[in-house]
């Protein structure tokens, strides 16, 4: 069985090595993959966003099953595409990947389904907004409503804060044309649940936690998210299924009874509030980088599950099972990312790093030089992900691995899993 990863960052690469973990011993490739998945999977030269050229990398290769990594296809309508051409696709449609696509359209839904968020305003223009601004309590958050690779929520502290943030998504359009959410500052610890559906059944996988600041202690910028850890002390499978309960499976029903059933991954971040979860976003695929820490747990075959996603009430009676072991997984970054990223550093220690007992290295953004050495190619670099029987030890793991690698400007967190480590500690 051909199988056709879309995408070129840590998640595809975790994907990529799940795959392979699979008894159906699938062949792999990979579009566009990255240096490290070159290694388990052959690269193809197509951007992931290049719809028309996965289709046709999935023609001549006669692939027989593709899995979408990013978002930004999903919402294109990859998948609707592919199904089109023959070619059996895991991930939603886009009129279901509208979930992730439009914040305004998520809102709408889970009204609809009776699914507990934020309280929020919508913003149609700089005027409406700087009312409403004037008038709001603080914190407050404000969002473009589209995509915007994780970059377009401005939290506020104050109306002078909101009036700057109005100026960004107004005036100078960072996230282009676009409606805007003003949006209630909700307090508690933050959750991702990811969970496979069918168009009707949702199957939770583990619950993460990631992290989006750049620098400890969730100080500096918002980022893609430099580090994951898996499962989440204090959130056992009870609590899980109650989360699924609560904000999966109504989604799931709502969009069902609409007709746009939704299939693939559906990924919750959740705000634990005193007064119980509160949705702060729904994505339509696994989670960069909680998918680094998930996967490598998963002992349940990713394929089947994949392939059982796609037929409606496929995944009915399926089950997920994953290691008792933890795992920690810390983000190498590039030199200025997240305002920018340095390209064509040299990468050394991999082999040292990988030889680690208990860690697995993905590759987020590398590529290779004209002398075959690994390099930076993007802000994310590196993920290593430390599996262990406690969260210390798959901590300590990740860590010892880490500190292997080498490379001008890197930057890493040096607090990942702290809290979990702590809270096993005291249980
Ligand atoms: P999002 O892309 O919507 O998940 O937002 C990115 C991050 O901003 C979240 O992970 C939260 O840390 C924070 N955030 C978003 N919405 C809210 C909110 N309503 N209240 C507090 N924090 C929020
Ligand atoms: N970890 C956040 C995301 O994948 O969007």
């Amino acid at each position: 069985m051909k199988v056709l990863i879309v995408g070129g960052g840590g998640r595809e690469h975790a994907i990529v090595r799940s795959l392979a973990r699979s008894p159906r011993a699938p062949e792999l490739l990979c579009t566009p993959g990255n240096a490290g998945i070159a290694a388990d999977a052959t690269c193809l030269e197509v951007a992931a966003e290049d719809v028309a050229g996965v289709v046709a990398a999935c023609g001549k290769h006669e692939v027989d099953l593709a899995v979408v990594g990013p978002e930004a296809p999903l919402v294109e309508g990859l998948v609707d595409v592919l199904e089109a051409e023959g070619v059996a696709a895991f991930g939603p449609s886009r009129e279901a990947a509208r979930l992730e696509g439009s914040k305004l359209h998520s809102k709408e839904l889970m009204a609809e389904a009776g699914v507990p968020t934020a309280s929020h305003a919508v913003l149609r223009s700089r005027g409406e907004a700087l009312e409403h601004v004037a008038r709001s309590p603080y914190p407050a958050v404000l969002k473009a409503d589209g995509l915007a690779a994780g970059k377009g929520v401005i939290i506020c502290e104050s109306e002078a804060d909101a009036r700057e943030a109005i100026e960004v998504f107004f005036v100078e359009r960072r996230f282009g044309p676009t409606e805007v959410l003003l949006e209630e500052f909700l307090v508690g610890e933050e959750l991702s649940l990811l969970a496979l559906c069918d168009g009707e059944n949702v199957l939770p996988l583990a619950p993460a936690q990631d992290y989006k600041r750049i620098g400890d202690g969730d100080e500096g910028p918002n980022t893609g998210g430099m580090g994951s850890y898996s499962p989440v002390p204090g959130f056992e499978a009870d609590e899980v299924e109650r989360f699924a309960d609560e904000v999966h499976r109504p989604i799931v029903a709502a969009m069902k009874r609409r007709g746009t059933p939704f299939h693939g991954v559906l990924y919750a971040g959740l705000m634990l509030t005193a007064d119980g979860p509160r949705v702060l976003e729904f994505n339509c695929r696994f989670g960069d980088p909680e998918t680094q820490a998930v996967l490598p747990r998963t002992r349940t075959d990713l394929l089947d599950l994949c392939l059982a996603s796609r037929e409606p009430g496929g995944l009915s009676g399926a089950g997920a099972d994953f290691s008792e072991d933890w795992a920690v997984s810390v983000v190498l970054a590039s030199g200025g990312y997240p305002l920018t990223s340095s390209k064509g550093d040299v990468i050394s220690g991999l082999e040292e790093a990988a030889a680690v007992e208990g860690v697995e290295i993905t590759h987020a953004g590398t590529a290779l030089n004209g002398s075959g050495e690994v390099i930076t190619a993007g802000g994310r670099v590196l993920n290593v992900t430390g599996l262990g029987p406690t969260p210390a030890e798959a901590r300590d793991r990740a860590y010892d691995a880490a500190d292997r690698i080498h490379f001008d400007g890197a930057q890493m967190r040096t607090d990942i899993a702290e809290r979990a480590v702590d809270r096993a500690a005291a249980r």
